[in-house]
């Protein structure tokens, strides 16, 4: 176990559901602290930038669509085995194999519209972070 930090983002269908204070109450509880946090509504530019991955894939336009419907809510998280934690915590990408008690399981309409993403390993979740918070937004938890 080590100390880690991960990106977190509730997406359009989320922040328009009103879930910002819900999904942030699993992870407190869950031992995960928020290191920055920023409410934003993403760009062309930024959507499919950080989407890039996924740019062959036959989904991305609508992704990049989806994303970019309302505001989003990106976050940093950091604790004690952070990127499995918050995947555990926001369960499978499709809702329908998604475990009981996960966010997706709870809230997502579908696996287009999940609610949530999050890093998938420590070297997006650095990448991740970079990039929505590489300006120093990253505040250290001094108390
Ligand atoms: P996320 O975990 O953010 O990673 C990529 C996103 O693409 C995913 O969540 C979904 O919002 C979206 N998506 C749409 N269709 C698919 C699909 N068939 N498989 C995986 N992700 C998909």
């Amino acid at each position: 176990m080590s100390v880690e930090q991960t990106l977190s983002i509730i997406k359009p269908d989320g922040v328009e559901k009103n879930l910002i204070g819900e999904i942030y109450s699993r992870f407190e509880k869950a031992g995960l602290q928020i290191v920055a946090a920023r409410m934003m509504h993403l760009t062309k530019e930024q959507a499919e930038g950080f989407y890039a991955v996924h740019s062959e894939r036959p989904f991305y336009k609508d992704l990049v669509s989806y994303m970019r419907s309302g505001p989003v809510m990106v976050t940093a998280l950091e604790g004690e085995s952070a990127i499995d934690k918050h995947r555990e915590i926001m369960g499978a990408t499709n809702p329908a194999n998604a475990d009981p008690g996960t966010i997706r399981k709870d809230f997502a309409a579908s696996i287009e519209e999940n609610v949530v993403h999050g890093s998938d390993g420590p070297e997006t979740a650095a990448q991740e972070i970079a990039f929505f918070f590489g300006d120093g937004g990253v505040c250290p938890r001094t108390r």
